[in-house]
This record gives structure tokens, C-alpha cells and sequence, in this order.
């Protein structure tokens, strides 16, 4: 049974070698959600291989799409009528159903998604999707646990200002304007390198999208779209784990396909903790020679310090030289595997949505509990410092985010073995 999969870790490796950097999550399931907005069979390639790209054909798959895998690509064979329901028991496994609303909504005009509800890291609404789609013209109410949206005279462009700039709302808006009447701007609009993608994506459908990267998206609905091939970016957190795995275990780390523009602010904070970083022709290059210095930390909207690195920017600050202070400003509570730290010896305390930090020189190993994706590669790599055997139980939850960590680490001359 996947759950009952736990990591055993032995700490005081120094990493070293090459890496290469797999298609990001974030990206590949919204384009695979995306795909539904022309009717044939689009390729994704660059796609990892990771739980949740199978959640997500699933997901088509009962919305009448043929699905079909090939080593790192994705056929998604689109019916000219797909259906229109997410269910609970997919979109609650992986909360990235819910960009399936907009496509739904632009395509057949309706959509009914589930609620996918709280998780780990807080409660993550959906007000400002809804309040987006309703702006161009649908309805939608939440009833049993579904958004519904309904617009059955189409869609038509209009201004949408978010209050903060989600990436899924961005996504979900974006996605719906496509195929709207008229002109959508999307004001303080997400800037991530995914939502980057997701625009390439669908410009190379036919749409027609300017301003990707900046706050002011313009979107010029267009009446079809036609299906596509594109490739999937480099995963910018997994390249940011190794990037600081390398700092953590004063290693030398290689990680091949990776884009250092996606990851400036990580790879700067690193630097100033000492870490020499070299960006290649395909690459990035992360060396440390000395035990890291503390790093202050606030996560932010891109192309701020991005959320998903949060624990490993904690688990390193919990073995720098001095003291450091790490606050998490997207989501309400991310510091739940904080006490998994505190286990291994870590010195942190959590006030509201900050954590101060006293380095120790060395962590000792425990066994701990992996509470999502990012919290559980943190623990990872806290063990990879502790004096000992460490365990990381739920290891499912790095699978979701992480493909072949385990072996990637081995080759790197760690010990780490799942059981
Ligand atoms: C977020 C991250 C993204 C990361 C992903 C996976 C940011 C800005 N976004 O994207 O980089 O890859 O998690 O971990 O860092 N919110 C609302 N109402 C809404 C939508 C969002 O209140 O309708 C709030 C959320 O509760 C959260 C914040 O806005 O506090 C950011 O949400 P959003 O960017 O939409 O989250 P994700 O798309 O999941």
C-alpha cells in the first residue's frame, strides 16, 4: 500500500554529480486540463511521471477523452462534445481539476467541479475563479460541494481585476477568455513561469494573448481552437530542491534542463549563504563549500520567493551559521511540518505566519512524517544533515511531486533506500 511507503535516510553525505531536471507539475496538468479547449488530439511531452499526470487523465478520461501515455508524452484525443462533471473522489486527490472549469465553461458552456476543499497548507478558495468567470458572463453558485457554471449564450470579454494575483485563477480565467466575444484583460494577474506556459500553450492553439509575464494579460477571444504539440518547462521547484540540497549537504550538484531565469530570487538567496552558482548553456551548476549562512526568507507571488520552497529554505536555515527569520505570506499555514523539523533537532518557532530560526551545526535523525509534496522533500533533505538513520514516512506525498527522488538521490551518493 502506497501510504505505508515510508524513506530511510542516512545523514553526512556530501551530493555530488549530475541531475536532470523532469517537466514541471504545476505546468503539465493545466496544460493537459487546457488541451479540452479544442476538439482532437493535442501532444504534451516533457511530462513526468508522477501520480497526479494520471489523476488528470483520468479526469479527461471521464469527460470522454481518449488518453494515451508514451514514454514522457501525452496524446489527448478531445471529443467534439466533451462532458461536463469533475468529481469529488478525483478533484479532492488533486486540486489541480479545478482548472478544468474554464476550458468547460469556454468549450460547452458548463461546467460542474467539486469543491476540492482544505488541505495541509490551509484553506485555498475559490472566489476569485468564480467571481472571474462571472465577470464574463457566466453564472455560477456552489451547491452540494460543485461549483456549477453555467453560460449558455457564450462568453464575452471583459475587465477582471484580482484582488491577488492567484495562479489559478489567472489560469482558470485565461483559459475561458480564449474562446469569449471580445477583449478580456486580466489585471494583477499571476506572472509564474507556469501560467507563461499555460499562455504559450495556447497561443500555439490559435489564441491570441499579449502581456504573458507582466500583471496585464489581454486576451482576443477567438471563435475555435485547434489542437497542438508543445513541451512541457523544466520543473522550477524540483531544480530549486537540488539547488539547495547542494547548499544543505555542502555538495556539488549538476542539474541538467534547468532554467536559472525561473528561479532568480532562490538562486540569489542561496549565493548569499554562500553557495557558488554557475548557470550553463542547459543548465545550473550549485557548489558549497562551507556550512551555509542563514538566509532571511518571505514567500511571495512570482517572481518573489515562491512558497513551494518554503520547507527547504527552513530545513537549510535549521543548520546555517545564525539566525534567521522565514515568512510565508501566500498560504495560511505552512509551517505544520515544523514540528517534524523540531523533531530532528531543528531550534524554530513559529509566530503567525513567521518562523525564527537558530542554526544548529547538525540535525539528529528521527523518524518524521512527510504532511505534503514540498514539506516532505524538506524533511529529505534535513535528514541528508542529521547524524543517523532518519525515516520520512508517507513518502506518497513526494512521489506526487518528485519522480524517482529516491534514485536521483542515490546517484548523487546519498543513502537512502524506500521501503
Ligand atoms: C499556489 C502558488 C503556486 C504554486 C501552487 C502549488 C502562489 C501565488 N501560488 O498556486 O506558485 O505552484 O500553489 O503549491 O505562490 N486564493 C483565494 N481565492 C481564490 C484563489 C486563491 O483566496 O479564488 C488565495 C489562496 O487561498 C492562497 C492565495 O490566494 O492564499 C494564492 O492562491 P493561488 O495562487 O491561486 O494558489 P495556487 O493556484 O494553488
Amino acid at each position: 500500500m502506497a501510504s505505508l511507503d515510508r524513506f530511510r535516510v542516512s545523514g553526512g553525505v556530501n551530493l555530488r554529480g549530475e541531475v536532470t531536471v523532469t517537466g514541471a507539475k504545476n505546468s503539465v496538468l493545466k496544460l493537459m486540463a487546457a488541451s479540452l479547449l479544442a476538439t482532437g488530439k493535442t501532444t504534451i511531452t516533457n511530462v513526468p511521471e508522477i501520480a497526479d499526470v494520471e489523476i488528470m487523465s483520468d479526469l479527461l478520461t471521464r469527460l470522454g477523452c481518449a488518453v494515451i501515455h508514451s514514454k514522457d508524452s501525452v496524446t489527448i484525443d478531445v471529443p467534439a462534445l466533451p462532458g461536463h462533471r469533475a468529481d469529488y473522489d478525483l478533484v479532492r486527490k488533486m486540486r489541480a481539476s479545478i482548472n478544468v472549469l474554464g476550458p468547460l465553461v469556454a468549450r460547452i458552456g458548463k461546467a460542474e467541479v467539486a469543491l476540492p476543499g482544505g488541505d495541509a497548507i490551509g484553506s485555498r478558495g475559490l472566489d476569485f475563479h468564480i467571481k472571474g468567470l462571472e465577470s464574463l458572463g457566466a453564472k455560477a453558485h456552489i451547491e452540494h460541494g460543485y461549483v456549477i457554471a453555467q453560460a449558455d449564450a457564450g462568453l464575452t470579454g471583459a475587465i477582471v481585476v484580482l484582488d491577488f494575483p492567484s495562479v489559478g485563477a489567472t489560469e482558470n480565467i485565461m483559459t475561458a477568455a480564449v474562446l469569449a466575444k471580445g477583449v478580456t484583460t486580466i489585471d494583477n494577474a499571476a506572472r509564474e513561469p507556469d501560467v507563461i506556459d499555460l499562455g504559450d500553450f495556447l497561443i500555439s492553439m490559435g489564441a491570441q494573448i499579449e502581456g504573458l509575464g507582466t500583471p496585464l494579460i489581454t486576451i482576443t477571444g477567438v471563435e475555435k481552437l485547434s489542437p497542438t504539440t508543445h513541451a512541457t518547462i523544466p520543473d522550477r521547484i524540483i531544480t530549486g530542491t537540488w539547488a539547495f540540497a547542494a547548499a544543505m549537504t555542502k555538495g556539488d550538484i549538476t542539474i541538467h534542463g534547468a532554467r536559472a531565469g525561473d528561479l532568480e530570487l532562490p538562486l540569489e538567496k542561496l549565493a548569499s549563504a554562500g553557495a557558488i552558482i554557475t548557470t550553463m548553456a542547459d543548465g545550473i551548476r550549485v557548489r558549497m563549500d562551507s556550512r551555509p549562512q542563514a538566509i532571511d526568507v518571505a514567500t511571495l507571488p512570482y517572481p518573489g520567493f515562491p512558497t513551494d520552497l518554503l520547507p527547504m529554505v527552513i530545513a537549510l536555515n535549521s543548520i546555517a551559521d545564525g539566525h534567521s527569520l522565514v515568512t510565508e505570506n501566500v498560504f495560511e499555514s505552512r509551517f505544520m511540518f515544523v514540528n517534524e523539523l523540531i523533531r530532528l533537532g531543528a531550534q524554530i518557532s513559529v509566530d503567525g505566519h513567521h518562523a525564527s530560526i537558530d542554526g544548529v551545526p547538525e540535525l539528529s535523525s528521527a523518524p518524521v512524517e512527510a504532511t505534503d509534496i514540498r514539506a516532505g522533500a524538506g524533511l529529505v533533505l534535513a535528514a541528508l544533515v542529521s547524524d543517523g538513520e532518519t525515516t520520512i514516512d508517507a513518502a506518497f506525498h513526494i512521489d506526487r511531486g518528485y519522480p524517482n527522488f529516491a534514485e536521483q538521490l542515490v546517484s548523487l551518493g546519498a543513502k537512502v533506500r524506500r521501503e
